[in-house]
């Protein structure tokens, strides 16, 4: 269980989130809202890349606040940036063994079941990531992610840019992710109607402040509308 407990957060004096709380169980979490609402401005604070300017986020009860990103990560958190989410000059192999280098499982069995959700990239495993297509790249970065066996999985915008049939398969399989492995996975999206078919939960955020937290299934366009004005 992650929890955010009134966190606020920014860009040196510039606060962007303000007094943001929820919390993240086993579950996919939907955060949405218009854009330069704060969706990645949260993701980058959760992943501990900007400090907090007040309140406090537990991991299973463990105050994670003041933590360095590297600590988080060994204790769980795996992070997708929205953008120059792979190691252009490496290749797909080693993309993913960069996130094999955390966790405890034997390395090659975490390997067998990213390629088992991504069989495109068994073609692609010594391609340099930097060549390969907008939806084999997010795959790579998922993958690496995976890698790191983690309990809380942030994916910020992992569909941006795709085609509509990459964007259906990457959806199913977040879900794919999330049911088979129990984790909690926070995604960031624009594309409302699609990410709360899949999603359990969802929080919208406007102008780095908390409009709702509801069940995905109870959020109507009227509400949508609402939450996306600016
Ligand atoms: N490095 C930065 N320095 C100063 N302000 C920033 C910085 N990055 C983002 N901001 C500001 O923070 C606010 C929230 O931006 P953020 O990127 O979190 O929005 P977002 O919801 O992810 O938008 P999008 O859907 O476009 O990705 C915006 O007003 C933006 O201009
Ligand atoms: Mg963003």
């Amino acid at each position: 269980m992650f929890e955010c407990d009134a966190i606020s957060s920014g860009y040196g004096e510039v606060t962007v989130l303000h007094d943001v709380s929820f919390t993240v169980g086993a579950e996919v979490f939907a955060v949405l809202g218009a854009n330069g609402a704060g969706k990645s401005t949260l993701m980058k604070t959760i992943a501990r890349l900007l400090p907090l300017s007040g309140g406090s986020m537990r991991l299973d009860g463990t105050d994670v606040g003041a933590w360095a990103p590297h600590r988080f990560a060994a204790a769980g958190m795996a992070y997708v940036p929205q953008e120059a989410n792979v190691f252009p000059d490496l290749t797909v192999a080693e993309n993913l063994a960069i996130g094999g280098m955390i966790g405890k499982r034997p390395r090659a069995e975490r390997l067998a079941e990213v390629m088992d959700l991504f069989p495109q990239l068994s073609a692609r495993y010594d391609q340099s990531a930097g060549t390969l297509s907008g939806g084999e790249a997010q795959m790579v970065a998922v993958g690496r992610a995976l890698m790191q066996d983690p309990q809380l999985l942030l994916l910020d915008e992992p569909t941006a840019g795709l085609s509509p049939k990459y964007v259906d398969e990457l959806f199913s399989t977040i879900k794919k992710i999330q049911t088979e492995r129990g984790i909690g996975v926070l995604l960031a999206e624009q594309n409302a109607g699609k990410t709360l078919a899949i999603a359990d939960r969802a929080l919208i955020l406007n102008l780095g402040r908390v409009f709702l937290v509801e069940e995905a299934s109870r959020v109507d366009d009227t509400t949508l509308k609402q939450g996306y004005r600016l």
